[in-house]
């Protein structure tokens, strides 16, 4: 093979440039994608490609065939270069509308509907209730249900001897000063005294809340709720503890139902009464109730002959039981929620 450009080697680095030219054109269209085509520009232009091998030995042609050598080199190069430019910018517009049309959204498809969620009947019904009393004008307010034994029992007038202390009754917790300091609330009852030391009358407020007894059967939860109600001023009678109470009744299960009131007995109120309504043909026990006792004013620094009110405490789980009849209050806490759906 004659040598037009005295570069030494078995084969001359311009034929080899020559072969390289004749290839790469194809080589690069055949590029499928922007990585092969990475891989193809490191052998035809890249540090070990014939080019680059073409330049390293451009320092053993002699002096005079150099630029001319050396122009031919570039020329390669930068044909091939050009054609590698052109491909990428194909390529990379194919890539890119392949990425768009596989990320395509179908904005003509029928939405997703989420499950819809229900709110549990006792919550239900303690915004109920609780609804029926701000509509009257009372305030909500809540309290802990980790409670002390002064507001569990003491402030509501029960003595140390009380059976409802007792622990067969109360659920203790092994928490403060003293054994039998702290209890989970038997009652939100001790939240009238809780608010009655914080505002002064009149006082108007209903605190639904979570309560805890040592119970268990088809009618008693040792977690169950209530929504306690408290209203003092200056002058009110039991007459307005019956009015608010069947106007209650008769929001809560229907404008026909009738109510009557019981003597009972609560350490807290004084007289105390139990309210019935007559509803599915029965006469059904709904709430306990009361005037304020006066030894619970003393124990808030309010003066017993200046203020008078009543107070009433009912239970979640009777309301809505008693209203859609449901006989076992565990199938309330059933965690299947096809019982529960039924009372969106
Ligand atoms: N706290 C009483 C109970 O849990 C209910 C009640 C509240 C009675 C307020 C009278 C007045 O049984």
């Amino acid at each position: 093979m004659t040598s037009t450009t005295n570069l030494p080697g078995p084969m001359d680095p311009l034929d080899q440039l020559e072969t390289l030219r004749a290839a790469a054109p194809d080589q690069i269209a055949s590029a499928a994608s922007l990585a092969d085509l990475d891989d193809v520009e490191a052998v035809t232009v890249g540090k070990r490609s014939p080019i680059a091998e073409a330049r390293r030995r451009l320092a053993t042609v002699p002096t005079e065939n150099r630029p001319a050598v050396g122009k031919a080199i570039n020329d390669v190069a930068k044909e091939i270069g050009r054609l590698i430019d052109d491909r990428r910018t194909v390529l990379a517009i194919e890539e890119q509308n392949a990425l768009l049309a596989a990320e395509a959204v179908d904005v003509t498809l029928p939405g997703r509907r989420p499950k819809r969620g229900t709110t549990h009947l006792i919550q239900q019904v303690m915004d109920e209730v609780v609804d029926i009393f701000v509509s009257l004008g009372y305030t909500v307010a809540s309290g802990p249900e980790a409670e002390t034994e002064f507001y569990n029992f003491t402030a509501m007038n029960m003595p140390n001897t009380h059976p409802a202390r007792l622990e067969q009754d109360t659920f203790y917790l092994d928490y403060g000063e003293n054994p039998e300091e702290i209890l989970l609330r038997t009652h939100t009852s001790p939240m009238q005294a809780r608010y009655m030391e914080e505002h002064r009358p009149p006082v108007h407020v209903v605190v639904p809340g979570r309560v805890y007894r040592r119970d268990y059967d088809s009618t008693h939860m040792p977690v169950f709720h209530q929504i306690e109600g408290l209203a003092v001023d200056t002058d009110i009678t039991f007459q307005d503890l019956k009015g608010t109470l069947d106007y209650f009744a008769k929001e809560f299960f229907g404008p026909e139902t009738e109510t009557k009131f019981l003597p009972s007995y609560f350490p807290f109120t004084e007289p105390s009464a139990e309210m019935h309504a007559y509803a599915d043909g029965r006469w059904l026990e709904l709430l306990g109730c009361g005037m304020v006792n006066p030894a619970v004013y003393e124990h808030v620094g309010y003066d017993p002959d200046e203020v008078t009110g009543f107070a009433f405490g009912m239970g979640a789980e009777r309301l809505a039981m008693v209203r859609h009849g449901i006989k076992d209050i565990r199938s309330l806490y059933d965690p299947d929620v096809r019982g529960l759906e039924q009372y969106r």
